[in-house]
């Protein structure tokens, strides 16, 4: 079946005590509200140094503790990376691999997506997968075939029994942190097209159990007309993630829109 979800990229923001603040005011908020948890979810990715301490104050049942990226290889000497058992045994349960500002800053690539996604597989963390098109690529026209290659080259290295453990997130790089957010229509295009290059691959019941996230200057303002999208099965959110109070709003309206 498939999942709705909020998940909450905090990027390079928040010390630990402003983690811990932001992390007890969502908890305080959900505390207030009953959803079905088999068809609703809420993942919050803090930084790393966040993770363990976070894990201890959440209410494991209503919020999942995911990375915002992982290492590459199991172990070894590779200064500064985090291994994905180091993830697991601090609570994390999910990894986001390939985000957009990972691909420009760090030049990571499909090669290295590949490697990295399918280590998280073998070790049990969930992947959420980033997908999206430049501006440049959009005006061009390409932004179809450069989301369908970003898949092929990766997604479709996985087994089935795999991919259902995928969650996938559309962020349109231009949409990223700009303010500038993608129509309703033009996100459910894209995401149709998505669910049907899984679906060619993996087959269709797949396809639909897939949860597919839109991102990119998504908040309270904009999400409803984004969320009442039959193909975007909630949001990968930057910036609005931090406030405590418009995360949970995002959750009340994608259950709300998925009624
Ligand atoms: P913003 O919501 O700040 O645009 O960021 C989206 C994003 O990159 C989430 O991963």
């Amino acid at each position: 079946m498939r999942k709705y979800i909020v998940a909450g990229n905090w990027k390079m923001n928040t010390n630990l005590p402003e983690g811990e603040k932001l992390a007890g005011d969502i908890m305080s908020l959900l505390q207030q509200r009953n959803f079905d948890l088999t068809r609703y979810g809420v993942i919050i990715a803090p930084p790393y140094t966040h993770l363990y301490r976070l894990s201890q104050i959440i209410d494991n049942s209503k919020v999942r503790l995911g990375a915002q990226n992982m290492g590459w290889e199991e172990k070894g000497a590779y200064t500064g990376e985090i291994s994905a058992d180091m993830l697991l045994s601090v609570g994390s349960e999910y990894v986001i691999i390939g985000h957009s500002e990972r691909r420009k800053y760090q030049k990571e690539g499909d090669e290295l997506l590949l490697k990295k996604i399918s280590l998280a597989l073998s070790k049990g963390l969930k992947p959420i997968f980033c997908v999206g098109e430049e501006l440049a690529d959009r005006e061009a026209g390409r932004h179809f075939d450069i989301v369908k290659s970003q898949i092929v080259n990766v997604i479709y290295h996985l087994v089935p029994e795999d991919m259902q453990k995928v969650i996938i997130a559309y962020e349109p790089v231009w949409a990223i942190g700009t303010g500038k957010v993608a129509t309703p229509e033009q996100a459910q295009e894209m995401h149709a097209f998505i669910r049907q290059i899984i679906s060619d691959k993996f087959g269709n019941q797949v396809a639909q159990d897939l949860t597919l996230l839109y991102g990119g200057s998504c908040k309270p303002a904009n999400a409803q007309g984004l969320f009442e999208q039959k193909d975007i099965d909630g949001g990968l959110i930057g910036g609005a993630s931090l406030k405590a109070q418009d995360f949970v709003t995002l959750l009340d309206m994608l259950i709300e829109a998925k009624k």
